[in-house]
This record gives structure tokens, C-alpha cells and sequence, in this order.
């Protein structure tokens, strides 16, 4: 059941003769993926793509609320727009996602928001739209479902002629990491039929893409049926040995040694893990809500390496969360060291309304603080990935080529099974081929290559 609401009167009838959607995201790679199922969906109800906010019917933009600096960004995206619908009053503007879910009606007093849609809400878009194309008042559905996972819908790709798709298997996420908002904007875990999956792996892999990344919050809860992430994973990379399998994220409390013997099996699967620690501190993970201790991260580690010795690990740590002191802080640093992550993503501790930090632990770290920490923590994961990157030099990797490199369009990129890029003259080689390169020298984000074969 849809929510609309009659807010005022905003503007004249939307122009059905050739209406554009225009569509923004922010976020993970989950927005991105869901941006492909509103496009899917807004397809059907007779919209056209454009490329330019100036040239559409309907500007979409779907947004991310993890940290109160995604949300700001934003909202200056939202000043943007006020001032291009005095130019075009006919505009439609439409905020979707987390940032939609999370403030919901308040988001409608903005002057250039006509619609709030939630993550859930995506297949009510057309009815929204058709009823404020047609009445002028604002509308909103931020319902969340047990049940939705657009499973019969196939997205469609923002990028034709691409090579890596996304593909979400669950929504929604059950655990309570005590600082984060996701499971208050994408609601409870649901996961999707492993049958649709397949089906959509196989209309990526006919269509061209050979790379999917499957997405979920936390996919070693997957669960479907007898179905688990494991046997999902390996059906998958069954499809075709042609087609390589990325997943992200894996949750350390719940990542099994059945996934790790999975991977190893089908070379397919990419030699890559996404194991956000978030801290090396046992205080503060438990006051995070993360239900695993230091202890427990390392033997997982430690089990990874063991089972695939050139499986890459990257993460992501908070710096600065509520209460954390300087030794907390240490035995973060100190589990950097110990484990030499390939890359991480690293972030200031954000209060987010509403979660279980924001009401139970003051915010007390002072800001000067978190900075300096999450400096710290930069700076040392610079060095752990140049490290990384140097011990591949002189090494062959197989690469899937993606595209061309920012630097140079005579030069491509490719990413190895570990995830890392790699830029290497083109030599007759094309976008979406697979080529061995040999790594002459490196930077910490890059591996520079010549082609071997
Ligand atoms: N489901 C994934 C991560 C989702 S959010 C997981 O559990 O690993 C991506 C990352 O954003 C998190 O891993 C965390 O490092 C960061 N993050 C989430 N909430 C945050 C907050 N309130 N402040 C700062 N970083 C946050
Ligand atoms: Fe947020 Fe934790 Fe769920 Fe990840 S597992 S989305 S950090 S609540
Ligand atoms: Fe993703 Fe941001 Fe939502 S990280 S799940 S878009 S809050």
C-alpha cells in the first residue's frame, strides 16, 4: 500500500509526449544497482534516459544517508535543482533512497522536492508520478517491505556495452551495528530467489558483461530456501568459467569456511574478500554492536590466507567512534599492521539520528580528534597498500580490461582477480577481453603493466 499525500500544489501536468528521466547516485554499489531497476521500471512506463539534468522531464536522485557529510552533499544537489526549475518550472524532482527513506516527509518541504520514494517503493514510482503529473501535488511511499527484492525485474544497465554488472541477492540487513542507519533505510533482510539471480547472471553474461558482483549487506546470511551463499556462489560461477564473481560485503561474524572452500574451487571467483573490522579494539566493536571480537577477526583472516594464500583483504574502520580513546585507537593501527590490508575504506565517526549510538553513547570523541586519528589511519594504509602493490611487481596477472585509463585513452585498465588495477598500454587489445600483464612498477592505488600475452 502506497502512502501519497496531498502536500500543495507545485506545478502543470508533466509532458507526457517525450518524458526523461535524468538519474543521480550516490551511495554504494547497491544505489547503483537500484538506480538500474528505477530505470527498469520507469522504462516500462514509457521514459527515455537522458544524460543531462537540463534535457529531462524527471530528475531522480538517489541518495545515500550513511554519514551526515553524504547527506550535505546532497543537499547542495538539491540547491542545484531549485535554481534549474525557475528556468524549467515543468521539472519534476524526485528523491529516492536512503536519504528519502530516513527523512521522509521533511524532505518534501524542500522548495525543489515533488516526490520521496524509499527503497522499497520503487514499483509505485509510475502511480507517483502519474498522480503529481496530473494533480500538481507532491507524493511520497517511504513503506518498507518484508518481501520486496525486484526480483522479476531485470535492471537496466546505465553503461550498455559494459563489462562489470552489479547484481543485489538480498536487501535489507538484520544486525545492529550500533552506529549505522542502513537498517532503519533498507528495513529488514530479505534474500532473493536464487533462480532470478541466475537468470539475470545469464542475461549479463549473453549481453556481454564478463564480471558480476553480487551484492548484499551481508551476504553470508544469504538464505534461500536449501540455498546458501555458498551453493548460490558456486551455481554462479557455473555459469559460465568466462565470467568472473565479485561479492561484497562479507560480514566477519558470519563469513564460513564453505565460502572460503567454495572460492577456492572455481577460479572464477575473484580472490577478493570485503571484511569491514571497523575497529581492532574489542571495547569498542562491542560497543559497536559488531558480535565479534578482535580475536575472532584475525583467526578469520588467518583462515582466509590459509585456504587461498593470494586472496587479497580489504576493509573499512571507523575512526573516533563514541568513547574510543588513544589506546583504542592503537589497537586499531595495531591490527592494521598485524593483518596488511590491500585497501581499506576509512571514515570519521558520523552520529546518525536514531541508531542505537546516537541514543545510548555520546558522540564525545572531539572532532579535532577524529581527524587526526582517521589521518593516522590514512596514512598507515597508504604505506600497507603501496607494500602490497610492490610485492606484485615483476608478477603476471590475468586481467579482465574495463575500460580505458583516466590518464590516457592509448592506455587501459584492467583489474586482477585481487581487485587491484592495472594500466598497460593498449596493444591491439580491446574493452572486456581478458589479457595477462606483467607488473613493471606501481603506485599505491595502481600497478603499471605491459601485456604478456
Ligand atoms: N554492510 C556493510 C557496510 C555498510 S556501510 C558491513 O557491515 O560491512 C559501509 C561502511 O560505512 C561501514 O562498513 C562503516 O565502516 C561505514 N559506516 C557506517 N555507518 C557509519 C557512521 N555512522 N559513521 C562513519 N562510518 C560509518
Ligand atoms: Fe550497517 Fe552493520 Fe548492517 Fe553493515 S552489517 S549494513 S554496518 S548494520
Ligand atoms: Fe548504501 Fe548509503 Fe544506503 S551506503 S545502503 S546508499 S545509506
Amino acid at each position: 500500500m502506497a502512502s501519497s499525500i496531498n502536500f500543495r500544489s507545485v506545478r502543470p501536468v508533466l509532458d507526457s509526449a517525450a518524458p526523461h528521466v535524468f538519474i543521480e547516485t550516490y551511495g554504494c554499489q547497491m544505489n547503483v544497482n537500484d538506480s538500474e531497476v528505477v530505470l527498469s521500471i520507469l522504462q516500462g512506463a514509457g521514459f527515455t534516459l537522458c544524460s543531462q539534468p537540463e534535457d529531462a522531464t524527471l530528475v531522480l536522485i538517489n541518495t545515500c544517508a550513511i554519514r551526515d557529510n553524504a547527506e550535505q552533499r546532497i543537499l547542495g544537489r538539491l540547491d542545484f535543482y531549485r535554481l534549474l526549475k525557475k528556468k524549467n518550472p515543468r521539472l519534476i524532482v524526485g528523491v529516492l533512497g536512503c536519504m528519502a527513506e530516513r527523512l521522509k516527509d521533511s524532505l518534501l518541504e524542500h522548495p525543489a522536492v515533488d516526490l520521496v520514494a524509499g527503497p522499497d517503493a520503487y514499483r509505485d514510482l509510475p502511480r507517483l508520478i502519474g498522480i503529481l503529473g496530473s494533480s500538481g501535488s507532491k507524493q511520497i511511499n517511504t513503506l518498507l517491505s518484508h518481501e520486496e527484492t525486484y526480483a522479476d525485474i531485470s535492471p537496466v544497465r546505465m553503461d550498455p556495452g559494459g563489462v562489470s554488472a552489479f547484481i543485489s541477492i538480498m536487501r535489507g540487513c538484520n544486525n545492529v551495528c550500533s552506529y549505522c542507519v542502513v537498517p532503519y533505510t533498507r528495513g529488514a533482510e530479505r534474500s532473493r530467489d536464487p533462480e532470478s539471480i541466475l537468470r539475470e547472471v545469464g542475461e549479463v553474461f549473453d549481453a556481454g558483461y564478463r564480471e558480476v558482483t553480487l551484492l548484499g549487506q551481508n551476504v553470508d546470511s544469504y538464505r534461500y530456501g536449501d540455498t546458501g551463499f555458498a551453493q548460490l556462489l558456486a551455481r554462479v560461477a557455473q555459469v559460465s568459467p568466462q565470467l568472473r564473481v565479485r561479492f561484497s560485503t562479507s560480514h566477519p561474524k558470519d563469513m564460513k569456511d564453505e565460502v572460503l572452500l567454495t572460492m577456492a574451487s572455481y577460479p572464477n571467483i575473484c580472490r577478493h574478500i570485503h571484511l569491514p573490522v571497523q575497529s581492532g579494539s574489542n571495547a569498542i566493536l562491542e560497543k559497536m554492536g559488531r558480535r565479534h571480537t578482535r580475536e575472532w577477526y584475525l583467526e578469520r583472516v588467518a583462515r582466509i590466507r590459509e585456504v587461498m594464500p593470494d586472496c587479497a583483504i580489504t576493509t573499512d574502520v571507523i575512526a573516533g567512534f563514541c568513547s574510543e580513546t588513544e589506546d583504542d585507537f592503537e589497537d586499531t593501527l595495531d591490527l592494521m599492521r598485524t593483518v596488511r590490508f590491500d585497501a581499506a575504506f576509512m571514515f570519521q565517526y558520523s552520529e546518525r539520528p536514531g541508531t542505537k549510538a546516537a541514543r545510548h553513547f555520546p558522540d564525545d570523541v572531539p572532532p579535532q580528534a577524529k581527524t587526526e586519528r582517521l589521518e593516522k589511519i590514512i596514512a598507515l594504509q597508504s604505506e600497507m597498500s603501496l607494500e602490497s602493490n610492490r610485492r606484485d611487481l615483476g608478477r603476471c596477472f590475468e586481467v579482465l580490461i574495463e575500460g580505458h585509463s583516466k590518464k590516457s585513452d592509448a592506455d587501459l585498465m584492467g583489474r586482477t582477480s585481487q581487485n587491484k588495477a592495472c594500466v598497460f598500454p593498449a596493444a591491439g587489445h580491446a574493452i572486456g577481453e581478458y589479457v595477462t600483464v606483467r607488473v613493471l612498477s606501481c603506485t599505491a592505488a595502481t600497478l603499471l603493466c605491459e601485456i604478456v600475452d
